[in-house]
């Protein structure tokens, strides 16, 4: 039986926020978001989830049945940290110990720690680094078994020099921990209680302390600044760059790529510099993206042409839709094939048939269109009373002239024509001609006046 404890109650002073720092993003995700995530991965009983600093917000934001909050009071070190989990573990249980700012350990990685975890044995996963600054040494003996780790502030010059360092994740029982965490004490340089210093009484204990190197480095990083941050962000955007483009997709720059979410897509598929995904996105077979999109949460079917600039969100967009540049796809627009987008139209609500074009400087808001209709540049669906939204009817071939509003609720009946500049405030029936605006006058002999 299997449970993790994950430590976030640190404050997080190198960010410089008011936010506790396991909450700041990699991906779109709060760090803390992704240590869990990954441990769902493994069959895990439950987690203990060790906060401290900001525990109100992150419990607010951070859920999961199978998680259990700890409050650490005082941040008197990692060992105590773990001590405020004791009371919820099973006495059976294998222990995992993760940190809410280590964000891109792997399932692969952790699974493997825990194959050396076994009854009278402790798991440590170690890392090589050609800078250990920082970092907990691993103190090894004569025929290379791990004696203690030594931490950076309370080393000897000669330690200091050990390549081989502590990244904190390990794996034990239970039993264990609760015998041999009490005995942790704090005369040391920083005055914790050191999770660390569990290693040396393992070892006296007689378990076998058994060692995983990890040669992947930004799995063990730890997140203590915006830089860190922001160079972790970078790596993760560069490994899923890879796996898309493994998976077939063609990335004009993979350096100019990001990807907050879950994007998958059918073959033949282009993305041009400077994208953004966001949410779960799925193109289709052949969508070609252009420079500077935005897209969150949506459905792009095959053959669909986004241009540059164009913002899509909560969207379905049917077979072979061309759309952009400087399109603004709103949450609830749903269009069927062969639909036309253009530049600076705004949609929202807009349920848009089959071959319809909207190709210049509109807003569809509200609105059903049918099939096979275009819409003038200009046109505007006024769906707004100030107080209440209001729907609009456009059904198929409808012929709507440019600059005309069309005050909602109305309905546009098929085959009718909308005359250019209308302001539309009654229904217009089936295949009748709609004129709403001034009849134009011509003047003769027009004198302008003079300064
Ligand atoms: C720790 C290890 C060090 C290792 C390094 C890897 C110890 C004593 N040292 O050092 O050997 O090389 O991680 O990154 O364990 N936390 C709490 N409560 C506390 C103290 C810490 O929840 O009272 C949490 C922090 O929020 C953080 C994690 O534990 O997520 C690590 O604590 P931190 O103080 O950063 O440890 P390091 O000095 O980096
Ligand atoms: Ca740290």
């Amino acid at each position: 039986m299997l449970e993790a404890i994950i430590l976030a109650a640190g404050k997080g002073t190198r960010m410089r926020s008011n936010l506790p720092k396991v909450m700041h993003k990699l991906a779109g995700r709060p760090l803390l978001q992704h240590v869990i995530d990954t441990a769902l991965q493994l069959p895990l009983e439950r987690m203990h989830l060790v906060l401290g600093h900001g525990a109100e917000l992150i419990q607010r934001q951070i859920k999961h049945e199978r998680l259990q909050v700890v409050l650490q009071a005082e941040q008197l070190g990692t060992g105590h940290a773990v001590m405020q989990a004791l009371p919820g573990l099973d006495d059976h249980a294998t222990v995992l110990i993760l940190y809410g700012d280590v964000p891109l350990i792997s399932a692969v990685t952790l699974q493997a720690l825990l194959q050396l975890a076994y009854p009278g044995s402790l798991a440590l996963l170690t890392v090589n680094l050609p800078d250990p600054n920082g970092y907990g040494r691993i103190l090894r003996d004569a025929s290379g078994q791990v004696e203690a780790i030594i931490e950076q502030k309370d080393a000897s010059a000669p330690q200091l020099a050990i390549t081989e360092v502590n990244t904190g994740i390990l794996a034990v029982s239970a039993a264990f921990l609760r015998e041999y965490l009490p005995c942790l004490r704090n005369d040391n340089a920083q005055q914790e209680y050191y999770l660390t210093d569990l290693i040396g009484l393992a070892r006296k204990a007689g378990l076998t302390i058994h060692t995983l190197e990890t040669p992947n480095l930004y799995e063990v990083q730890g997140i203590n600044t915006h830089q860190q941050q922001a160079e972790l962000e970078r790596l993760y955007q560069q490994l899923q760059a890879r796996t898309l483009m493994e998976a077939g997709l063609t990335l004009m720059d993979p350096l100019r790529f990001d990807c907050r979410g879950q994007l998958s897509m059918g073959a033949d598929c282009v993305v041009d510099i400077n994208c953004i995904f966001e949410g779960t996105v799925s193109l289709g077979n052949n969508v070609s993206v252009g420079p500077n999109c935005l897209i969150k949460n949506a459905v792009i079917a095959d053959d669909v042409e986004i241009l540059a600039n164009t913002v899509i969100e909560d969207a379905v967009v049917g077979k072979g839709c061309h759309l952009g540049p400087f399109a603004r796809i709103r949450p609830g627009s749903h269009f069927a094939e062969g639909v036309r987008v253009g530049n600076f139209v705004e949609t929202k609500k807009a349920v848009v048939g089959p071959g319809s074009k909207i190709n210049h400087l509109s807003y569809a808001g509200d609105t059903t269109i049918g099939a096979n209709v275009n819409i003038g540049a200009g046109t505007i669906t006024c769906n707004y009373d100030g107080v209440n939204k209001h729907q609009t009817w456009i059904e198929d071939d409808v012929f709507v002239g440019s600059n005309t509003a069309l005050v909602a609720p109305v309905t546009i009946g098929s085959g009718a024509t909308i005359a250019a500049g209308s302001t539309i405030t009654q229904n217009v029936e089936s295949s009748q001609l709609a004129v709403a605006r001034q009849r134009q006058r011509n003047l003769d002999g027009w004198k302008r006046p003079k300064k």
